[in-house]
């Protein structure tokens, strides 16, 4: 199109209201959330960016499709048209739904994982690295350098280090490496997309040593728009191209479809190895429930059939890309430190850039994150010492290695003013940074601490 305004490419027919709170009513609430967003009711959240997870807005095919969902126990249609829709996507062998990522992860982990064993990744997102350390296995990240560094701007940040990969599989020796996995895009590096060189080599690699490549597959769309736009030659090749191609070199998948089939729920296994398959289909059965529904509705089933077609239309990740960079892009006019290049799903800030006088021990990502909701009622997730800091053998506190509050953009679902809003949000709370100070935990959880914490301002 020549025009350079790009718009969303859908009208709206079905409206949430939002309930505007005022600052006192929200430092009230955020009081008695003990300064933990996870803990505010949705409800007195004015802009939900929490996450981008089972948060989309389906269409009208979506909800029309779940009406026919057929509900059988075993061999309802719904599978069969999502089985098609997933084979004709990926040319992998095997599906199997489950009820979302993690899921499939248990399943996989559970099979393949193990004491002695070590799971190699560009990043594990923390349910996988969760389920491999569950397994006894170890969960190893070989993000390349770049993916470490927050402010260099070089595409493909999410790519394997391939060299490290290499010397670890022969440190460990190949067969204690059953799997090694790509994250698309790389979700806790950033967003970052992997390119199809890169997928190549570490193919290349695992061939090498005859070990089976996955995909974390959960943003497989938004990837393949990067390497359509980022990448020489694949500027002409269509997005159903480009995704058929990625997975061609990958040996199975497990996917999230919260977040690139577009649904609020669901997710799948999938894999060529006939003697792996035999394996998960029992697994599934016994845990899960039967293979043609997996934990599912026939609906959920049929909706996820059909998110999975939408979400590779170029218009639809075009708006996608660009609106999430308009985000990034107005903060980073701003002078408002972010992760680069701005990701597919969200915009990271960088606290500690932006509060460099609250020492990461005071936890300057969660006073970002709730300084965003006092100032205008959005909700962030702070991805720094809270969620990642460990305690050493003597209790004291070691830091996460980024001070993060991720803005994860859901799909479908908010419209240019709510994000031109953001924007002024977070520049009005930039002005004031130097007021903000830092905060204490008063309660936590052995693990995962992030979602039950109760913090507190600390007095001085
Ligand atoms: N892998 C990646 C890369 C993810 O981002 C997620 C979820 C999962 C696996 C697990 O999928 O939630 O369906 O069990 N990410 C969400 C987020 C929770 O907010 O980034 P799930």
């Amino acid at each position: 199109m020549a025009f350079k305004t790009i718009i969303e490419p859908f009208r709206i027919k079905m409206v949430e209201p939002l309930r505007i709170t005022t600052p006192e009513e929200r430092y009230r609430i955020l009081d008695q959330a003990h300064h933990n967003l996870f803990l505010i009711k949705a409800d007195d959240i004015l802009i939900d960016l929490l996450t981008d997870s089972g948060t989309s807005a389906m269409s009208a095919a979506q909800w029309a499709r779940m009406m026919e969902g057929d509900e059988s126990y075993a061999g309802c249609h719904s599978f069969f048209d999502f089985e098609k829709v997933v084979k004709d996507l990926t040319g992998l062998k095997h599906i199997f739904p489950v009820h979302q990522g993690r899921a499939a992860e248990r399943i996989l982990f559970s099979l393949i994982g193990g004491k002695g064993k070590t799971i190699i990744n560009n990043t594990h997102f923390d349910t996988t690295r969760a389920n491999v350390e569950f397994s006894g296995a170890e969960a190893l990240d070989l993000v390349v350098a770049q993916g470490l560094d927050p402010e260099l701007d070089v595409p493909f940040k999410g790519n394997m280090d391939t060299d490290a990969l290499e010397q670890a599989i022969r440190e460990r020796g190949p067969e204690n490496v059953p799997l090694v996995l790509l994250t698309i895009t790389n979700n806790s590096g950033g967003g970052q997309p992997v390119s199809m060189a890169n997928i190549r080599e570490t193919r290349k690699i695992c061939n090498r040593f005859g070990i089976p490549l996955f995909f974390d597959a959960c943003r497989f769309a938004e990837n393949a728009y990067f390497i359509q736009q980022g990448e020489a030659g694949f500027k002409d090749w269509p997005i159903p191209k480009i995704v058929r191609e990625m997975f061609s070199n990958v040996d199975g998948a497990t996917m999230s479809a919260k977040k690139d089939a577009l649904v609020n729920i669901g997710g799948f296994l999938a894999v060529n190895s006939d003697e792996l398959s035999d394996q998960i289909r029992n697994l599934e059965i016994l845990t899960e429930g039967y293979p043609t529904y997996g934990g599912l509705a026939g609906r959920d089933l049929a909706a996820m059939a059909q998110g999975l077609q939408e979400v590779v239309d170029q218009s639809y990740l075009e708006y996608r890309i660009r609106s999430t960079q308009y985000l990034g892009n107005a903060l980073i006019k701003s002078g408002i430190p972010v992760l680069k290049p701005i990701g597919g799903h969200a915009v990271y800030l960088n606290a500690k850039a932006m509060l460099p006088h609250i020492p990461v021990h005071q936890f300057p990502g969660q006073v970002l994150a709730c300084a965003l909701y006092l100032e205008g009622g959005i909700r962030s997730v702070e991805i720094g010492s809270l969620m990642f800091g460990k305690k050493d053998h003597r209790g004291a506190e070691v830091p996460a290695k980024l001070e993060l509050v991720r803005l994860a953009i859901p799909r479908r679902v908010y419209t240019q003013s709510h994000i031109d809003y953001v924007i002024e949000v977070i520049q009005s709370v930039f002005q004031k940074r130097h007021d903000l100070r830092g905060l204490q935990i008063c309660q936590e959880a052995p693990y995962l601490r992030h979602f039950t914490a109760h913090l507190k301002p600390i007095q001085e």
